[in-house]
């Protein structure tokens, strides 16, 4: 757990925790600022409940280690890799669009019908980053809504590469 306003000590930057964005399966993400830019950034810390600590503690090493070897305009991009007193913590860009579940949710909700050439450019955008991961000879795994956030309005970017696998 990381509270709100806990200061983190990067390789060229100070972050400070400004909130808790979600948690998912693994983990617990929170939004970072860098005080001296304003710059937002994204936070992945490991909560342990679900499996032991070893355990986790490898897949995230190996969830950070694939995600490091990707660098695509419509990948997430990571900024650093911090080894905290709190464990290991994955600092990324942060979208602050969303993600496409949201996107949907929130269009289901308001009986709204998304254009298609929007949706058909959201795909293809898709589709790059998954054939630069596939030509990188890795697979993704878990490809879901969830996973696909927005950089920025109509940006998607694939991110969560913790069950992905070298081919
Ligand atoms: N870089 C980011 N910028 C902004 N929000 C993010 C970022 N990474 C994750 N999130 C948000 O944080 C929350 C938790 O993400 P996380 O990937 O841990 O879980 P999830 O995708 O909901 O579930 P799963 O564990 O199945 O991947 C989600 O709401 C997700 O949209
Ligand atoms: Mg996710």
């Amino acid at each position: 757990m990381l509270a709100d306003g806990y200061v983190l000590t990067g390789r060229d930057s100070t972050y400070i925790v400004q909130d808790e964005i979600g948690r998912g399966g693994s983990g617990v993400v929170y939004k970072l600022v860098d005080p001296k830019t304003g710059q937002l950034f994204a936070a992945k810390t490991l909560s342990f409940h679900r499996f032991s600590q070893k355990e986790l503690k490898q897949r995230f090493r190996r969830e950070i280690e694939i995600h490091q070897q990707l660098r695509h305009p419509n990948i997430i991009g990571i900024h650093e890799v911090i080894d905290d007193s709190s464990g290991c913590i994955l600092i990324t860009e942060y979208a602050s669009g969303g993600s496409l579940y949201d996107c949907l949710s929130q269009a289901r909700d308001e009986g709204l019908q998304l254009p298609v050439p929007t949706v058909v450019r959201w795909l293809w955008y898709i589709a790059r980053a998954l054939a630069y991961i596939h030509s990188s000879g890795l697979i993704h795994r878990d490809l879901t809504p969830r996973n696909v956030l927005f950089r920025k309005k109509d940006l998607p970017a694939v991110c969560d590469f913790g069950i992905s696998r070298h081919v």
